[in-house]
């Protein structure tokens, strides 16, 4: 499977795939893949003839303070993976070449980004609007795969995908969770033992709100009082970021439930900060 490292070289292969006739796959990770990533790069293989799995820790997302330094990597394992998994090409750029000296270009998208993760990561959608626009234009996907366990980024690049007129097919796929309930994540690495049992927190509430919504309690306010409890029941050190019921596709809060709605938090326990989401009705 090749590896490539270098930004002309994989715009190379690209346009020469695309001269073949071959509908490029394109999964953006910042590796230390799971099963979510796997799952990601098998809907684009069936979407398209050749998948390009690129993995970047993408230094413009992460403010000062966060978690950059520590992101977990696993090159040699993630390499493996995505062979497995069916995936045809990796590009691994070097963030010198991504950024290069005096880098001072950026994309971004306006009111999607203002709301949940962007209220408490200032900046972070800057960077991955930026990232993701620069993957866009050097490998030139057809198809581009991205999770619903990050739906607010799920939502905000799909406009950012049509604002820029990119001629991308954008998919989205559903969360992939462990036996137990918990979203996959390469952040839950971080989880000690008993981190990773009160984890859970997360999926007992947002489980909590969808059986609210079937038996047809519709005001966000209840629910939100009830997912609280669960969380602090679960896991009584977390801290709860924010609870938010917004419209699926435009992010809009929504006092009741009707029509499509998702149910998004952000907790951090034992001092890992995660983040989940459900669609409610
Ligand atoms: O979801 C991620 O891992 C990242 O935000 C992405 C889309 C690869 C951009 O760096």
């Amino acid at each position: 499977m090749p590896v490539v490292r270098s930004i002309a070289k994989m715009q190379h292969l690209s346009r020469r795939l695309t001269a073949q006739g071959k509908r490029i796959g394109l999964v953006p990770t910042m590796g230390y893949l799971h099963g979510g990533h796997l799952a990601l790069i098998r809907r684009a293989k069936r979407n398209a003839d050749v998948v390009v799995t690129t993995i970047f820790v993408n230094p413009k997302q992460f403010a000062p303070g966060e978690d950059f330094e520590r992101y977990p990597r696993d090159e040699r394992g993630d390499l493996r993976k995505i062979a497995g998994a069916g995936g045809d090409i990796v590009f691994i750029p070097r963030a010198e070449e991504m950024y290069p000296d005096g880098f001072q270009t950026y994309v971004g998208v306006e009111q999607l980004t203002n709301v949940l993760e962007g209220s408490v990561r200032p900046g972070h959608f800057k960077g991955v609007t930026t990232v993701v626009a620069k993957l866009f234009n050097i490998v030139r996907p057809d198809v581009v795969v991205f999770g619903m366990k990050d739906f607010q980024q799920a939502v905000v690049l799909r406009r950012m995908t049509r604002d820029l007129g990119y001629p991308i097919r954008y998919m989205v796929a559903p969360t992939v969770r462990e036996r137990d309930g918990l979203a996959m994540s390469s952040r839950n690495a971080y989880l000690n033992p008993v981190a990773r049992r009160e984890a859970l927190c997360l999926y007992y509430a947002l489980r909590t709100a969808k059986a609210m919504v079937r038996t047809r309690v519709m005001d966000v306010h209840k629910i939100e009082r009830e997912m609280r409890g669960v969380i602090l029941s679960t896991c009584p050190t977390a801290k709860i970021d924010y609870i938010a019921f917004t419209d699926l596709s435009t992010l809009t809060p929504r006092r009741k439930i009707a029509g499509d709605v998702v149910a998004s938090l952000a907790v951090r326990v034992h001092g890992v900060r995660l983040i989940d989401n459900m669609r409610l009705a």
